[in-house]
């Protein structure tokens, strides 16, 4: 997902600009760039492929100065990453500049349309054609705002663009058309900001305005007009983050994954906040506003998430069939959109998505939506497009996640889905006033055990020095711990670029046991629970086969200790609470790992934050 900053206003627009890209890094970009109206008219650009330091050595060197600019961060979709590619993109006259997130589904036939009618393209991006759009409107002599939305009229595919002219040089012109990434105005004094992601302008203001599906913004230094794509007012919300710019700092942490997993006891309590009443027993979720009756009729329950918010719905189900008795299906938001799904009025369809704008989950919520289901959303990102979609939506409350590779949102996902549970368990009636007081007090405790599992993060180093030349990890896990493998597996191959898989233990024998040798570490969850005895049977056959055992078990587990070759040891917790304190540990032995092997933690290759292409 491309990251993108616009500013006008009465600073140096260049220093803003680099400065929003810096706090949007962590969404992941092979090349950078930035556009600015100079003193003497013109427009200037300087844009560089690889890390944002280039970018800022190159401003710094030729430097352009002015009041108003856009910068892009992109993440190559069509052309290789380099410099003639990067973004912002300029016309062939050289009065406007652009710069985009999204995909122009329609660009090689408006392509072609344009090299016929003379315009010479300079780069392989389908971005460029937008820009020789406009430039050719405004040669028929209107101004930039209606040249932009005459040229959008021609774009197909979900896009978001910003746009400055040299000829009107205090103005912006945003606009959003589909689920592309967001679009956000930040409301300054005198200045106002443009950014994808609240953190590029968090510094600046907390008054923010979210551009929703075929809007345009109209930007002066002065205030920001919101209209349709065709032009008629629309009256936008003004919304005042809560996040503080220290929330999104890495200090005194190495990386901002290793900050965000630190932060999961305090997380966590932020996300049960409000949500517990843990004198009277009971759960608050006045979000969903459902009464008994409709929570009696419902059928069953589909959970439609991507990546570790996939596997946040996993255990999801686990929580929730123990809890309320609704059938859960869990569905990847790629497949269920394509699967003509069996899902009506009597469903609930739930989409968990930390951004709120992955794609492939958005496409899942509007099918499901076209299906006539009830429609919630767990989600972290304020103003983000889930959030506005979903009839109720049950917000993480983790703060900004920067780091690529998500953890203190998982865990959060994971908190909302058992406060779900319980709270659909007491509409139902499955869930009698004591059984839900005993759930409420094991959910008080959790804090303090993630807590005490962080107290360790020192072993993990150790065990990353030892494992750090591996190529393959296999990791086990069994019941409502079965996700937690997978998630473990990921985190492990995402950020460390080791190859891991993760798998049901019960699975092991039906082929994947072929692979144990003494060079795959075999990772498995075998803390006390129903299937403690099964996990203890396949670290023996594991063992048997003289591969190598690195145990999750139960404080206090001598058993496991005689037969693992490395044991971490969580703290005995609640079964359906468990997958909440065992990943924990995965965290943090991707962490390390990753670290040991000297890889980007932070911007793993080829990954995004939050992936707004199909
Ligand atoms: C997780 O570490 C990855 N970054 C990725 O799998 C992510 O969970 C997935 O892209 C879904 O993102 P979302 O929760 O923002 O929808």
């Amino acid at each position: 997902m491309c990251g993108i900053v616009g500013y006008v206003g009465t600073q140096d627009a260049s220093r803003i600009i680099l400065d929003g890209l810096q706090r949007l890094e962590y969404r992941g970009y092979d090349s950078a760039g930035l556009a600015v109206v100079q003193g003497n008219g013109t427009i200037g650009v300087r844009r560089e492929v690889g890390k944002l330091s280039g970018l800022g050595e190159l401003v710094a060197a030729e430097p352009i100065t002015g009041r108003i600019g856009i910068g892009h961060t992109r993440w190559a979709t069509h052309g290789e990453p380099s410099q003639r590619n990067a973004h912002p993109h300029v016309g062939t006259v050289g009065e406007v500049a652009v710069v985009h997130n999204g995909i122009i589904e329609n660009f090689l036939a408006l392509r072609q349309e344009l090299e016929a009618a003379g315009c010479c393209f300079s780069s392989e991006t389908d971005t460029e054609v937008v820009v020789h759009l406009v430039e050719r409107y405004l040669a028929e002599g209107l101004g930039l705002e209606q040249a932009v939305r005459q040229a959008l009229t021609r774009v197909q595919g979900a896009n978001a663009f910003v746009f400055l002219c040299s000829r009107e040089p205090d103005l912006l012109i945003a606009a959003r058309i589909g689920n592309a990434g967001g679009i956000t105005v930040g409301l300054g004094e005198g200045e106002m900001f443009v950014a994808s992601d609240i953190p590029a302008i968090l510094e600046h203001t907390r008054a923010m305005i979210f551009i929703e599906d075929r809007q345009v913004a109209i930007v002066r230094r002065g205030g920001v007009q919101v209209t349709t794509l065709a032009g008629a007012p629309v009256t936008a919300q003004v919304h005042t983050i809560p996040w503080d710019p220290v929330a999104a700092a890495k200090e005194p942490y190495r990386h901002f994954m290793q900050k965000e997993i630190y932060e999961q006891a305090r997380t966590v309590t932020d996300t049960i906040r409000g949500r517990a009443d843990f004198e009277a027993g009971e759960v608050l979720f006045e979000q969903l506003s459902m009464t008994a009756k409709e929570a009696r009729a419902l059928e069953k329950m589909v959970i439609v998430a991507c990546g570790t918010s996939a596997y946040a719905g996993l255990v999801g189900k686990f929580m929730i069939e123990a809890l309320a008795r609704v059938p859960v299906e869990v569905d990847y938001g790629s497949e269920f959109r394509y699967r003509d799904p069996i899902v009506n009025n009597k469903a609930a369809v739930l989409a968990i998505t930390q951004s709120g704008e992955t794609v492939d989950t958005l496409a899942a919520m509007e099918e499901a939506r076209a299906k006539g289901a009830r429609l919630w959303a767990i989600v972290n990102c304020i103003g983000s497009q889930a959030m506005r979609m979903a009839d109720g939506v049950i917000l993480m409350h983790t703060g900004p996640e920067i780091g690529v590779a998500s953890t203190k949102a998982f865990t959060a996902s994971l908190v909302d889905l058992y406060l779900l549970g319980c709270y659909l368990g007491k509409l139902r009636g499955t869930l009698d006033k004591a059984h839900l007081r005993e759930q409420v007090d094991q959910l008080a405790r959790l804090p303090d055990l993630m807590g005490r599992v962080l107290e360790h993060g020192d072993e993990y180093e150790r065990l990353a020095n030892h494992f750090h030349d591996r190529e393959h990890f296999l990791y086990l896990g069994r019941g409502i711990n079965y996700p937690i493998a997978l998630e473990g597996a990921l985190k492990l191959k995402e950020i460390s670029y080791i190859h891991a898989e993760g798998y049901p233990a019960g699975e092991m024998k039906h082929g994947p046991i072929a692979l144990i040798d003494e060079a795959m570490p075999v990772v498995t969850i075998a803390v006390h629970d129903h299937v403690y005895d099964k996990m203890i049977s396949q670290i023996e056959q594991v063992k048997a086969r003289g591969g190598t055992v690195i145990a999750l078990a139960t404080e206090g587990d001598e058993r496991i200790a005689a037969k693992a070759d490395h044991c971490l040891f969580v703290p005995a917790v609640a079964p359906l609470l468990s997958p909440i304190v065992n990943v924990v540990p995965l965290q943090l032995l991707a962490y390390h790992l990753a670290v040991r092997r000297g890889c980007d933690v932070d911007q793993p290759r080829n990954l995004a934050k939050s992936v707004t292409v199909e």
